[in-house]
């Protein structure tokens, strides 16, 4: 008895207090929406519009008389990239002093991976498939980011990518809208945590809305096609999850997204973020992106850009000043109403009270020392190493012994401290960089290293230092070869035609193979490359990416078997870049290839050999699929079980597997779960990843896993953009990645 009434009045305790959380959030609210009201009556209209407004202070130089008069009539409401807090300070202080409302300016910048402490980019944490670490990391960020003078950060970037020709396929999580919005979610809760007045939290964005990484061709502002379905069943799900996670902020996009960019696109904006998602948050511009609708020809002039933004419901213009240009004019035209203008005041208030910058609109100096903590150095290192994918270990070369007499650290990138921290990293500095080869000598000592770049740089093709570094593997009894590209080949407006490893590298690897040496190849880059020559000629393959201030230690953890490889690819890795959009959720066609169906047809053109969706000259598969890893260890899928072979669409789908390392090596792994719709009212993907989990398993130890789906999770957008939950057969596969087929079952929604 005594046992029930604990547990009972522990209900009703959480109970209450989680009422009186909600009460007390609600409240908080209410009380924000009171004083934002009495802020509000008491504005001019030019000081309305003046914080709609986000000026780039990015220089370090003085601030500007013009910038301090803006501030002081109240002209300005946000800055982006105020470099120091000295500055920083400076002008929030013109702000809240000398201004008539004494209103505090927000202060913006491109947190995305790290602040000082630099994560590894996005596209490489994706391959942790492990959110805690995501979401820790977004917390150190957040922490730093905010002790050095930012409320706001503009990310997760949470666009879907089928493109690595796209130079910003580095910054999201790559091809799958499920991985990419418990990403974007994790990183939204890392950066905001329980309360973003906190000194520890960042307002974050979810960016960019909407559609903008499916750019035609891979380059960079391009337009995009995107249908109602693939737009709701592709693209919105990652700013859906964002939003009902409590996202702060959401920024539009530049793409001319069917015609209507991103910027002004009155369906996605308003219809759909606002009305339907009900995103009662503050919506920016991305940089220009509402004037450059001019030059998408879709605005005649500011006027017109400013209309259509407003009208889907942009609360603050990023740089141009359509807004500051034409918002009052448009109001004497009666074009808009003041409540157009009225309400993205007050979600940028709104935004201002629930990141405190009323109460605190001061950074705190002396918080510094949390920036490049060894707490924060790591968390970025586990980050780091738990995104290392092996895609190749021939003969178990990997792990190397720590015994080895000499080891030959070879390439462009084994050394390269400026560009391991990747794009999109404003504040990380190369000199707080620990490099593979620093690393690599920390842990075997200096006189079992025998270090050769081969080349200057990863893009350079001068060739005389391969010769050493075919020395150096020759002396050594194995060689490990960093190779990549640079962190410029990465990144907005970064986009490449080809996807080979650039300048010499390949010419280095095989130089260096060719001395017989087992030859351990690492890829730091910043998206899929295409390498399988190189791959074929060396014994292991790690993928990197560009892994942050900490990717030397975690590779070298992870190249000595101090930790096991536990990445998975969040993309498909081509095999030449004539395969792209080459990605795992396809539709099937009603030709879909078949593996006994590769090379060329031998028959007459009449032949029906052949006559499938595939090309001649190269295979249907990628080089790597979605999901793929292997580990230092093995695994064995068993006891695969479903609760039921036929569910009632209020029913819970449960899946249950035992897995067990099957080798001698601890090591997690991701288990996954695909499903397929095989009858649908519009054809429906081939697969689907609807659930993983990543599990530490010690040699010999089993896990029993479950996962759950409801037909919720089964639904799809038809063109009409309605959500349908269809009763059908279903597939539903148990896997270590998208192509692994083994463990394949069946299920009917009734
Ligand atoms: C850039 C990017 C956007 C970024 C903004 C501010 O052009 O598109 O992602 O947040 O401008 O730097």
């Amino acid at each position: 008895m005594r046992g029930f009434l604990l547990a009972f009045s522990v209900i009703v305790l959480l109970s209450s207090c989680k009422q009186d959380a909600s009460n007390s959030t609600n409240g908080k609210d209410a009380e924000i929406a009171k004083k934002v009201e009495a802020l509000l009556v008491q504005m001019t209209l030019e000081e309305k519009i003046g914080q709609m407004y986000q000026m780039n202070q990015g220089q370090k130089d003085s601030i500007k008389v013009f910038t301090a008069e803006t501030i002081r009539k109240g002209g300005v409401g946000s800055f982006l990239n105020a470099e120091d807090i000295a500055m920083r300070n400076e002008l929030q202080r013109i702000a809240v002093e000398e201004s008539r409302l004494k209103i505090p300016l927000i202060f913006g910048r491109d947190i995305i991976h790290g602040f000082r402490t630099v994560f590894p980019i996005p596209l490489a944490q994706a391959c942790s498939w492990n959110l805690d670490v995501v979401r820790e990391g977004s917390t150190v960020a957040a922490r730093e980011g905010r002790a050095s003078g930012y409320e706001w950060t503009f990310a997760p970037m949470m666009d879907v990518c089928r493109n690595p020709r796209w130079g910003r396929v580095a910054e999201g999580y790559g091809e799958d809208p499920y991985l990419a919005s418990v990403m974007a979610v994790a990183m939204v809760q890392g950066f905001q945590g329980k309360d973003m007045s906190d000194s520890n939290s960042i307002a974050a964005c979810a960016k960019h809305y909407v559609g903008y990484g499916e750019g035609e061709d891979g380059k960079d502002y391009n337009s995009t096609w995107i249908p109602e379905a693939k737009l709701r069943n592709t693209f919105l799900p990652p700013f859906k999850a964002a939003v009902d996670a409590g996202v702060a902020t959401i920024m539009s996009g530049f793409n001319d997204l069917n015609n209507e960019p991103a910027s002004g696109n009155y369906h996605t904006l308003k219809e759909i973020l606002r009305d339907e998602m009900q995103f009662k948050g503050m919506v920016v511009s991305d940089w220009a992106s509402i004037a450059e609708m001019i030059s998408h020809g879709y605005c005649e002039n500011e006027r017109e850009a400013a209309y259509k933004a407003i009208q889907g419901n942009i609360d603050m213009e990023m740089v141009s000043k359509s807004y500051i240009h034409e918002l009052d004019t448009l109001l004497q035209e009666s074009k808009i109403t003041m409540s157009h203008i009225d309400n993205a005041v007050r979600r940028i208030l709104t935004l201002k009270y629930k990141v405190g910058l009323f109460d605190h609109p001061y950074t705190d100096t002396t918080r510094r020392s949390v920036v490049l903590s060894q707490r924060h150095l790591n968390i970025a290192r586990e980050a780091a190493t738990q995104s290392i994918v092996m895609l190749k270990n021939e003969n178990n070369v990997l792990p190397l012994s720590k015994d080895i007499k000499k080891l030959a650290v070879i390439g462009p990138m084994a050394d390269d401290s400026a560009n391991q921290i990747g794009t999109w990293a404003f504040d990380g500095r190369p000199m707080d960089s620990r490099t593979p080869l620093a690393a690599i000598k920390e842990y075997l000592g200096e006189s079992r290293v025998i270090y050769a770049e081969g080349l200057a740089f990863p893009r350079s093709k001068d060739k005389s230092g391969i010769s050493k570094a075919v020395l150096a593997a020759r002396s050594a009894e194995a060689a490990v070869i960093f190779v990549g590209e640079e962190s410029i080949l990465s990144g907005e407006a970064r986009c490449r035609a080809f996807l080979n490893l650039p300048g010499a590298q390949e010419e280095l690897i095989s130089a260096v193979a060719a001395t017989g040496k087992p030859i351990v190849l690492v890829i730091m880059a910043g998206r899929p490359l295409i390498f399988h020559h190189s791959a074929d000629t060396v014994s292991s393959v790690l993928y990197a990416m560009h892994g942050g201030t900490m990717a030397g230690p975690a590779l070298s953890d992870i190249i000595f078997g101090l930790a096991s490889p536990s990445g998975r690819l969040p993309i498909s890795f081509p095999r030449a870049e004539g395969q792209i959009q080459i990605y795992y959720n396809h539709n099937n066609t009603g030709r879909p290839p078949q593996l006994d169906d590769e090379g060329l047809p031998i028959g007459t053109p009449l032949d029906p050999k052949g006559y499938r969706s595939r090309y001649l000259d190269i295979p249907t598969t990628p080089a790597f699929p979605f999901g793929f890893g292997l580990s230092y260890t093995t695994f064995e899928y068993s006891d695969i079980k479903l609760n039921a072979d036929t569910i009632g669409m209020k029913d819970t789908l449960i899946l249950t597997a035992t897995v067990t390392n099957t080798g001698n090596t601890a090591s997690y792994d991701v288990p996954q779960l695909y499903v397929r719709d095989l009858f649908g009212s519009i054809t429906r993907p081939v697969k689907e990843l609807k659930a993983f989990t990543k599990i530490m398993l010690n040699p010999g130890e089993k896990k029993e896993i479950s996962f759950n789906i409801t037909p919720k999770q089964l639904g799809f957008y038809n063109n009409q953009g309605n959500f349908l939950i269809e009763p059908g057969k279903f597939n539903i596969w148990f896997a270590s990645n998208s192509a692994d087929n083994k463990h394949k079952m069946f299920f009917v929604l009734k």
